[in-house]
């Protein structure tokens, strides 16, 4: 079998099975919306689901993960992570989100705050904080210098409610990839007022620049303070078998498996086969998925700077541009209807990040050459026409 073509895309495919991000859609829109990968998924996972469907894998399994997967998580995490899991540390969930809604869930108390750092943010960071009762509070991320983090910022928003640093890094929708400087500079807050840490690193595999340090590795302090999640949606290309993981040295541990149980007794076998065959055998298809992905971030960059009044920052990691549109005079929402409606380009409204993120679109790169320079054409002319 041959390794995934990156530059084949099958729209009749997608029209037909990417819900979320093709299937809304006429037959004549490009969507450059959803984080869904164009390509097909890797050969590897493939094998190893079907070979678990061939063991006849199903009756109920352990409730934190099949062993041998767990295992594969453990070295993982120890190897790349430098985070010290051993299997009661980790729980197999069904996809990232996942552990977004737990973690508000169980934490967030109604009238706390919870920090998102940096703001703007995965929309769900905020929507389940909400759910919670709780108050989502921004630290917004400095833009006019360099996407850095703002730790004094940071800092003037914490109060005696605070409750939760809810981190994501590698950053959506900017592509940021905190340094340890940064990394250490939350923690500290962190660590003097006594708050919970959720890092959501579910981009740790797309990294163009720079090098991911987990939040969790710093000290076996900030293990124990510390909920972080992985998944395979993104860098593996397989969103629809709903498979991640968390972990943490938290005390609390035992009590939020008890939980976990009573909603979903364990993550479904064959998406865990698939995790396993992905962190086994995934590499070479992933170091093809980041080639590509790497020209397909330098070309749309590159379009884009060429249009007069857009600002597009290079990411450094995710499949993410996040473009300043704020000079064209509409909103970022009017900006998505007018690409709609003229292009007929679909791309995220930046404001759904959060405030912050009111004046930028976010467009996601991880499809075919031919994709996106047709995007490109149809969002250069219509932008002219402003
Ligand atoms: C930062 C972040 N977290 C979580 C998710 C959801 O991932 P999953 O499909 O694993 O639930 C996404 C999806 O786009 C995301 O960008």
């Amino acid at each position: 079998m041959t390794m995934t073509d990156f530059e084949t895309v099958d729209k009749n495919f997608l029209f037909k099975r990417a819900a979320l991000k093709w299937a809304p859609w006429p037959e004549d829109v490009i969507s450059l919306s959803v984080a869904d990968l164009d390509f097909a998924a890797p050969r590897e996972i493939k094998e190893g689901i079907i070979r678990a469907v061939n063991e006849d894998r199903t009756p109920y399994g352990s409730y934190g993960g099949d062993a041998d997967v767990l295992e594969a998580v453990c070295d993982k995490l120890q190897r790349i992570n430098k985070i010290p899991a051993t299997p009661d540390h980790v729980h197999m969930i069904p996809g990232t989100m996942f552990a977004i809604f737990l973690v508000c869930y169980y934490f967030l108390k109604p009238g706390d705050e919870a920090i998102i750092c940096p703001g703007p943010v995965y929309p769900p960071f905020i929507h389940n904080v909400l759910n919670a009762q709780a108050v989502p509070i921004f630290n917004p991320l400095d833009f006019q210098n360099g996407l850095k983090l703002d730790l004094d910022d940071l800092r003037s928003r914490i109060t005696p409610r605070t409750r939760l640093l809810m981190v994501s890094n590698p950053h959506n929708p900017t592509g940021r990839v905190f340094s340890l400087r940064e990394l250490e500079g939350i923690a500290e807050i962190a660590q003097k007022h006594d708050l919970l840490i959720f890092a959501d690193e579910l981009y740790e595999d797309m990294i163009f620049e720079g090098e991911h340090t987990s939040m969790a590795s710093l000290s076996g302090d900030l293990f124990q303070s510390t909920i972080t999640v992985f998944g395979f949606s993104k860098a593996f290309g397989i969103p629809g078998y709903r498979i991640a993981y968390l972990v943490t040295g938290g005390n609390f541990m035992k009590d939020l498996k008890k939980r976990i149980h009573d909603v979903i007794v364990h993550a479904d076998t064959l998406a865990q086969a698939a995790a396993r065959a992905a962190l086994t055998s995934g590499s070479p298809w992933l170091k093809n998925l980041m080639n590509h992905l790497k020209k397909m971030r330098d070309y749309t960059v590159e379009r884009l700077s060429q249009i007069p009044g857009i600002r597009c920052p290079v990411p450094e990691a995710t499949p993410f541009l996040f473009p300043n549109i704020a000079s064209f005079g509409m909103t970022s929402k009017e900006m998505t209807e007018y690409l709609k409606e003229k292009a007929k380009v679909i791309v995220m409204d930046g404001a759904e990040f959060g405030p912050p993120g009111e004046g930028f679109i976010r467009i996601n790169f991880a499809t075919a050459h031919s994709i996106l320079k047709e995007a490109m054409d149809r969002t250069e002319k219509a932008l002219r026409e402003i």
